[in-house]
C-alpha cells in the first residue's frame, strides 16, 4: 500500500472546511444582505435603493461612532419585535458585520 495514496484523500478532507473558515468574507456579507436584509433596511452605499420606511439604512448603522461588529452580531441574533429572527450561523454574521462595516466612510 502506498502511503501517498493513502493519506492523499485524507489531506484534503482535513484542508476543505479549513480552508474558507475564519476569514471574514464581506462579498459574501454584501449578497446576504442583499437577500436577507434588502427588503427593510438600504444596504448599500449607492442612494436611490431600498426603502424610505424609517429604518436604519446600514451606511448609516456602519457610521455610529460606537458601531462594531459584536453590536451587529448582537442586533441580528436578538429577536427584535419587528426584525424577524433570521437564525443566521456564525459565518453569515461574521461576514454580514464584516460588509456593514465596510460601509463605514474613512
Ligand atoms: C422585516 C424587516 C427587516 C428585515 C428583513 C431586516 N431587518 Fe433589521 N431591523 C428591522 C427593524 C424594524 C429594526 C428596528 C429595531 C426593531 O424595532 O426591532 C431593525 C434594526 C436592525 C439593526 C439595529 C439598528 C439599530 O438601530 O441599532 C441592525 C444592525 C439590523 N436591523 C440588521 C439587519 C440585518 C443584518 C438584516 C439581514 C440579515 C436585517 N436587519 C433584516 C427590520 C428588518
Amino acid at each position: 500500500m502506498n502511503a501517498a495514496r493513502l493519506f492523499a484523500p485524507l489531506a484534503i478532507l482535513v484542508a476543505l472546511p479549513l480552508a474558507p473558515a475564519g476569514a471574514q468574507d464581506m462579498a459574501r456579507g454584501q449578497a446576504l444582505a442583499e437577500r436577507w436584509c434588502a427588503n427593510c433596511h438600504v444596504v448599500n452605499a449607492a442612494a436611490g435603493t431600498g426603502q424610505s420606511n424609517g429604518l436604519p439604512t446600514f451606511p448609516a448603522i456602519a457610521a455610529r461612532p460606537d458601531m462594531n461588529a459584536a453590536i451587529l452580531k448582537g442586533a441580528m441574533s436578538a429577536t427584535h419585535s419587528r426584525m424577524p429572527d433570521f437564525e443566521l450561523g456564525a459565518r453569515d454574521q461574521d461576514d454580514l458585520a464584516a460588509y456593514i462595516l465596510s460601509l463605514r466612510k474613512r
